[in-house]
């Protein structure tokens, strides 16, 4: 499927892969720094998400890594440094499983290999029932209040509006078809041991979504993987803190070669 995606710079391919149920604008606060720092950013709108309004009934992470794969290969690109925060990083994964060549490095943020667990899983079946009664606006409610760290909560509030205007733009179906898709992933445990390349495991310090225990099995089990833990920010690292977000995006990427 033919994804909507957004440009910048020129140098060093980075391809970042957005959240649930956000789209390509949450790198906004990262496309300075890595410019600068001689990358060609490229950020695509996963299906259904922002622009990309085509989706089916499920958006399984396999289909949109081929989405990302195809993006790839019309841009000819043939590596790059790739990340996601959590959706985008299940969906990293499985481009990762699909296509490890395209890889020059992984970005992993805020994110787990692991399935859904089965009280995971009922809570998104309850979720879409939820959307499907009242509409995407129910997000608000039902998920912004965990995602975010009390101190952005607190001293943030131009980022909780624009949170919530995106979420109140959010299209019902595409989220409906996301969260089948995040239902049904598998664990990815065992890719863990295959990833040799460099990979840098960003994570909010207060991040309520995926546990901290997750990203420190990432960091044991991926040999050349450095785990950075960003302060007083929560699910959404990079939105939340960009200053120590990007430092530590551009030490690193400074690291690799494409
Ligand atoms: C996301 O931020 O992409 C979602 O919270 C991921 C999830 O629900 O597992």
């Amino acid at each position: 499927m033919k994804l909507t995606f957004e440009e910048h710079g020129t140098g060093k391919p980075i391809v970042l892969l957005h959240a649930f149920p956000l789209s390509r604008k949450m790198w906004q606060p990262q496309i300075k720094a890595l410019i600068t720092k001689n990358c060609r950013v490229i950020l695509p709108d996963l299906r259904g998400f922002g622009e990309s309004h085509n989706f089916s009934d499920i958006n399984s992470m396999e289909d949109m890594a081929k989405d990302v794969a195809e993006l790839l290969e019309a841009l000819k690109i043939e590596r790059a440094i790739i990340g996601g925060l959590s959706m985008g990083g299940y969906v990293l994964f499985e481009l990762f499983k699909l296509f490890p060549e395209k890889f020059a490095a992984l970005i992993l943020c805020d994110t787990s290999f692991a399935a859904d667990s089965d009280d995971k899983r009922k809570a998104r079946f309850d979720l879409i029932e939820k959307i499907e009664k009242s509409g995407a606006q129910i997000l608000i409610e039902a998920m912004l209040p965990d995602l975010t760290s009390n101190n952005t909560k607190t001293n943030n509030q131009v980022l909780m509006i624009e949170l919530e205007k995106s979420f109140a733009e959010v299209n019902a179906k595409a989220a409906v078809a996301a969260l089948r898709g995040m239902a049904q992933r598998k664990d990815n445990s065992n890719v863990l041991d295959s990833v040799s390349l460099p990979t840098i495991l960003i994570f909010g310090k207060e991040d309520k979504i995926i546990n901290l225990s997750v990203a420190e099995k990432m960091h044991q089990k991926i040999l050349n993987s450095n785990l950075v833990l960003i302060e007083d920010a929560g699910h959404y690292s990079n939105l939340e803190q960009p200053e120590q977000f990007n430092t530590a995006l551009t030490q690193f990427i400074g690291t690799v070669n494409s």
